[in-house]
């Protein structure tokens, strides 16, 4: 049975605290032991503290959002989210009842709590660190550690030890390209520079990364490794729609290449998240500036660069490819 996403109702509050004590002992029994687990239930999942979560929900959506999945008249799910304008969108309390895990509604109610907010840029939450399930989920979803501390709620006696992970929204599920991606990187590249007269794809001299995507990293200049990601996204069909790469020319310095997406998937911010995830991972690695070259004809991507503090330089280098491209370099530091 597909279940139902839907905001929570104080009708709801019963059977939404059973699912969430329920939950709790069968996620953090093991590390957290019994006692602290049934201290925990009884102070942030108290019918009181849900119910005022409930009601202010309901009062000010545009700032507050729980949801529950429901299915056959059970709550099997539920999810939080609380936005600060001009800061972050707070995810609060994702759980799903253990035996309708890993059936894609954590994913479903996740981006559902997202999609209330279309205001936010970046999301924030908190994760107990041992929870290896959970940390491995919203990495998958395109979540980064950036911290951690005690009194994960804010309750002192309730404390526990957390993780703090963020992601750049709208959420991107990112892979490392494959070689086998090839093919759709050259489709993705050819819609790109159909939009440019005169710009052409040509895999046979221009590109030879695009050939075997998989085995980025392992590019070299002047004897040494460049290092760095080539990321794609795929649509729901399962085709690459865009793509992102960084590699580390010399120390400190994270270059940017291979930023794509494909015109249907435009507009959506998905440009923007991307560059923003290669800048994590230039910090990431220590690097302090990031670099890029752009073709001169590419003017919409200028816009994009300069809206996220990219400063154009006064180079211009001709590549000799069959485009006759001449490109801008660029600089942010981080
Ligand atoms: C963590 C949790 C919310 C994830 O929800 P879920 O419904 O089980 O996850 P989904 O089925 O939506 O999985 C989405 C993706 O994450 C991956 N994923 C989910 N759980 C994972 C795990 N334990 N290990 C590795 N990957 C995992 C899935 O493989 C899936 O990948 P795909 O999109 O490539 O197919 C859920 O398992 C849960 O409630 N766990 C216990 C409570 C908890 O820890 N909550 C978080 C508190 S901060």
């Amino acid at each position: 049975m597909t279940p139902i996403l839907r905001p929570a109702t104080l009708h709801d509050i019963p059977a939404l605290r059973e699912m969430l004590v329920a939950t709790w002992h069968a996620t953090y029994d093991a590390t957290l032991g019994v006692e602290k687990v049934n201290a925990i239930a009884a102070s942030w999942h108290s019918p009181e503290k849900l119910s005022a979560e409930c009601d202010a929900a309901l009062a000010e959506p545009e700032a507050n959002a729980m949801l529950v999945a429901e299915a056959g008249g059970r709550i099997i799910g539920t999810a939080s989210a609380h936005f600060l304008p001009d800061s972050f969108l707070e995810l609060a309390r994702l759980y799903i009842l253990p035996e309708c895990q890993r059936t894609g509604l954590g994913k479903a109610l996740l981006a559902a709590s997202i999609a209330r907010f279309p205001k936010a840029r970046t999301a924030r939450l908190e994760v107990e660190p041992r929870n290896a399930g959970a940390i491995a989920f919203y990495a998958r979803q395109g979540f980064f550690a950036v911290g951690g501390g005690k009194a994960c709620g804010g309750d002192v006696k309730a404390s526990v030890e957390h993780l703090i992970m963020e992601a750049d929204l709208p959420l991107l599920a990112l892979r490392p390209a494959e070689d086998r991606d090839a093919q759709d990187l050259f489709g993705l590249l050819t819609l790109c520079f159909a939009e440019y007269p005169g710009c052409y794809t040509d895999p046979h001299d221009d590109m030879p990364d695009l050939v075997r995507p998989g085995h980025w990293p392992e590019r070299a200049k002047n004897g040494q490794k460049l290092g760095g990601e080539f990321l794609v996204l795929e649509d729901a069909t399962g085709r690459v729609c865009a793509c992102v790469a960084v590699d580390f020319p010399a120390p400190g310095i994270a270059e940017l290449h291979r930023l794509y997406v494909r015109p249907d998937c435009r507009r959506r911010g998905i440009a923007e998240a991307l560059v923003r995830r290669i800048e994590r991972i230039a910090e990431a690695a220590a690097a302090g500036r990031v670099i890029l070259w752009s073709d001169t004809r590419f003017i919409g991507a200028h816009r994009l660069y300069a809206r996220l503090g990219y400063v154009q330089g006064r180079e211009r280098r001709p590549l000799g490819d069959i485009s006759n491209s001449e490109e801008f370099d660029f600089t942010k530091k981080l």
